[in-house]
């Protein structure tokens, strides 16, 4: 794959996917940290001579314009971060976009409305991907976050463009994910935390193939406990995939890879309440006991296990970590993993969050701007924009 580094770009106009689908209360940006994620290659580009036509989703308006989901607020602050004026374009296509594109000199910056404001844009139609196409020169590819979408801004417009490439943080991202992977450091630990077996189905298998050590948490390790027989109480359990879980739980031991599951937790009555009956090791869990976080004995485990590892990949909360009361074990983990000497690598929207909470954001080797794409990315499935842009190279 080609990266924007390799490029020259003197007097170029390029046209740059980014991922600024970042959250917003109002018109306010809560992390910004998706839009200084994209500096590095909004600058370089600049350095090199470019004028910029930035791209974005941002939410899921479907299809038709919806202000709450413009990207105005992000050009805002995108100003602020470059230093220099951001030009807003009233939309992503049409003539009026057209021409603000053909009229930007080098060192100009045009950040277009919210691709999804047309149904084109999911639907990767080959109208909508002309249309953006036409807005530049060079098509530079930064939005790891949307990389696992055959959108048209990702897959369709390549079709379109002589020169695509992929952008700074999406070669970040390619080569910790992918090294990681491909060569990693042993002992390699994965620690999947989060609510829900079924949405992580795919990475434990994958990552079982892999690692030496696997630490599972979160209400998803309720439905290991009770597939070994254990009593869950009123925990969240998907009753469905008890044998999926036993299944992954077998395989740990044909393959040799330790496997963890919490051995204490802390319980309440609902994850929005406060604790009740506080904490209870993994024999004395009563039968209207909610698990709702892991206690200190887990945290002492899964502490043990990770620190002399060479590689760590942690991937969810360990509870209902929204909830100050549940949130302990998220944050001790949090604290066990940055004090890692190996490398450690994160990612997903909770994971960001409890990392930003702790505020150790730059205790880590790295950490992924994706949620759904790391995690398909972990899986080992061919992201679509990352084949697009394969087949540009
Ligand atoms: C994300 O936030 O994970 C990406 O921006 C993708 O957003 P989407 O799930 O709405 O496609």
């Amino acid at each position: 794959m080609k990266f924007l580094d390799e490029l020259a770009l003197d007097g170029k106009r390029v046209l740059i996917r980014v991922d600024y689908n970042v959250p917003l209360k109002g018109e306010t940006i809560v992390d910004d940290n998706r839009i200084r994620q994209s500096l590095p290659t909004l600058r370089l580009a600049l350095d090199r001579g470019a004028s910029l036509v930035v791209c974005s989703h941002l939410g899921r308006p479907k299809g038709s314009p919806m202000p709450e989901f413009s990207l105005k607020p992000v050009a805002r602050r995108l100003s602020e971060l470059l230093g220099r004026d951001v030009l807003m374009a009233p939309d992503c296509i049409g003539p009026e976009v057209r021409s603000m594109a053909g009229s930007l000199k080098p060192g100009q910056v045009l950040l277009l409305e919210n691709l999804r404001f047309h149904p084109g844009e999911t639907k990767n139609d080959p109208e909508f991907s002309k249309e953006l196409a036409v807005l530049g020169q060079v098509y530079v590819n930064d939005a790891f976050g949307a990389s696992h979408r055959a959108h048209a801004s990702v897959v369709g417009v390549t079709e379109f463009m002589d020169e695509c490439c992929g952008g700074l943080l999406l070669k970040k991202e390619w080569q910790y994910l992918g090294e990681a992977l491909k060569a990693p450091e042993r002992p390699f630990v994965a620690i999947i935390g989060g609510a829900k077996v079924s949405s992580k189905l795919g990475i434990l298998k994958a990552l079982m193939e892999k690692v030496d050590s696997m630490i599972v948490g979160g209400a998803m390790a309720n439905t290991f406990r009770k597939a070994q027989g254990l009593e869950v109480g009123t925990s969240l359990v998907e009753d469905d995939l008890l044998e999926e879980a036993m299944g992954i739980m077998v395989a740990a031991r044909e393959k040799g890879v330790r496997f963890y599951l919490p051995v204490d937790f802390i319980l309440g009555t609902s994850p929005t309440g406060p604790v009740g009956a506080g904490v209870r090791t993994y024999q004395d869990i009563p039968a209207d006991g909610m698990i709702l976080d892991t206690g200190p004995a887990s945290h002492t485990l899964f502490s043990e296990v990770i620190k002399d590892a060479k590689t760590v990949i942690w991937n969810g909360p360990m509870g209902a970590f929204e909830n100050p009361a549940f949130a302990q074990g998220s944050i001790n983990l949090c604290r066990a993993v940055a004090a890692v000497p190996g490398m450690t690598i994160l990612g997903g929207g909770d994971t960001n969050v409890i990392v930003e909470q702790t505020g150790l954001t730059d205790k880590f080797s790295f950490i992924s701007t994706g949620g759904g794409s790391f995690l398909e990315f972990l899986e080992g499935k061919e992201l679509p924009a990352f084949t697009a842009l394969e087949k540009k190279s």
